[in-house]
């Protein structure tokens, strides 16, 4: 049982702080800030069976306050949280158009961060009862603090990141970061509200066994894709390998940085670019799995490189152990 004996996230954050070159504690406290967030999201997520009881989205409850789909709920708890706190100078989100300026006239504010979420990644399993996620991604303005946020502070490329993690609602809830010293898993006790260091230096397998792609897809993937999902199937001394795809990016990830696995969302003949979203998803897990050992692509570049050219700009997605990646890799490079 998790308990005293273990350290508190709380605890590992105050531990961490002096670590980061010029901190001032400002990200210290915004990952607190994620911290409560994902406590609350949580506690929401939890209850989402209880729909048919409490009721559903767009229905008023007892209270008189209207039910929201969870993304848009989880949305808000993200947003309200770290503008309350006033701990960041902008965010941007998967479920809004256009990015949130932060006390952006206000020369007494001074905060130097930006914060992107997918504040619900794999929202169709809500009513299913399969496990969800939050992703997050942290970087530094690069315009004057103190002067209103502009797009540009959003649009840098994923090697420019701070900090970035996920929680994953599980079986257990999870936050797993990193700020570019390693990656740690802390996992919740919710009868104390308490996230536990549980997952301490996580790091894929070099090699894995798991590859996770829609293969529903599969006839509009491209070629060097095809070939690689054969490779995986093919009877050798190590192979086939197994299929695992829960359809929540956090999720699929998760498993495989443990267990060892490829993640796959390629490009197609009818989505040109992929689905999953550059800045709210991919950037993040890039940062994450590369921290932990771990290689990610968009095909022939690496993930973390990409110069974004809009917000919600999607990109095909390749993450997981390097050995498989770097073999996918092969096959990609077969049809150049
Ligand atoms: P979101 O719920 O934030 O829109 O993200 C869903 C994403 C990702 O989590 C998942 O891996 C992928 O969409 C699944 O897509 P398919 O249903 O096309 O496989
Ligand atoms: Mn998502
Ligand atoms: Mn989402």
């Amino acid at each position: 049982m998790l308990g005293n004996k273990h350290k508190t996230l709380g605890e590992f954050i105050i531990e961490n702080q002096s670590s980061f070159q010029y901190s001032s504690g400002e990200l210290s406290r915004l990952i607190n800030a994620i911290r409560l967030a994902a406590k609350v999201v949580n506690h929401e997520v939890n209850k989402a069976g209880l729909i048919d009881i409490l009721g559903a989205a767009g229905d008023t409850n007892i209270q008189g306050e209207d039910q929201q789909k969870l993304d848009v709920l989880a949305n808000d708890i993200f947003i309200q949280t770290l503008k309350n706190r006033e701990i960041v100078c902008g965010i941007a989100s998967e479920e809004e158009d256009d990015f949130i300026s932060i006390n952006s006239n206000d020369e007494k504010h001074q905060n130097k961060y930006v914060v992107l979420i997918d504040p619900l990644d794999g929202s169709s399993n809500i009513d299913v009862n399969v496990s969800v996620g939050t992703i997050f991604s942290i970087y530094r303005r690069v315009t004057p603090a103190g002067t209103p946020v502009q797009l540009e502070d959003f649009l840098q490329p994923g090697n420019k990141q701070v900090a970035a993690g996920y929680i994953v609602y599980g079986t257990s809830t999870m936050l797993v970061y990193t700020t570019g010293d390693g990656v740690n898993g802390f996992t919740l006790n919710p009868a104390l509200g308490t996230f536990y260091l549980s997952h301490p230096d996580m790091r894929f397998p070099e090699n894995g066994k798991i590859y996770s792609v829609n293969e529903g897809n599969y006839v509009h993937f491209l070629q060097g894709v095809k070939d690689y999902i054969k490779y995986c199937q093919e009877e050798k001394e190590d192979r086939p390998y197994t299929s695992r795809y829960i359809g929540s990016l956090v999720s699929d990830f998760h498993r495989n940085m443990i267990k060892g696995g490829i993640y796959m969302y390629p490009k197609s003949s009818v989505s040109e670019s992929g689905k999953l979203r550059l800045l709210y998803e991919c950037n993040p897990m890039a940062f994450i799995a590369e921290q932990a050992n771990g290689k990610a692509i968009g095909g022939r570049t690496r993930i973390l490189d990409i110069v974004p050219t809009e917000l919600h700009q999607r990109v095909p997605f390749f993450v997981g152990s390097k050995n498989m990646v770097d073999k996918l890799q092969e096959f990609l490079d077969k049809y150049k």
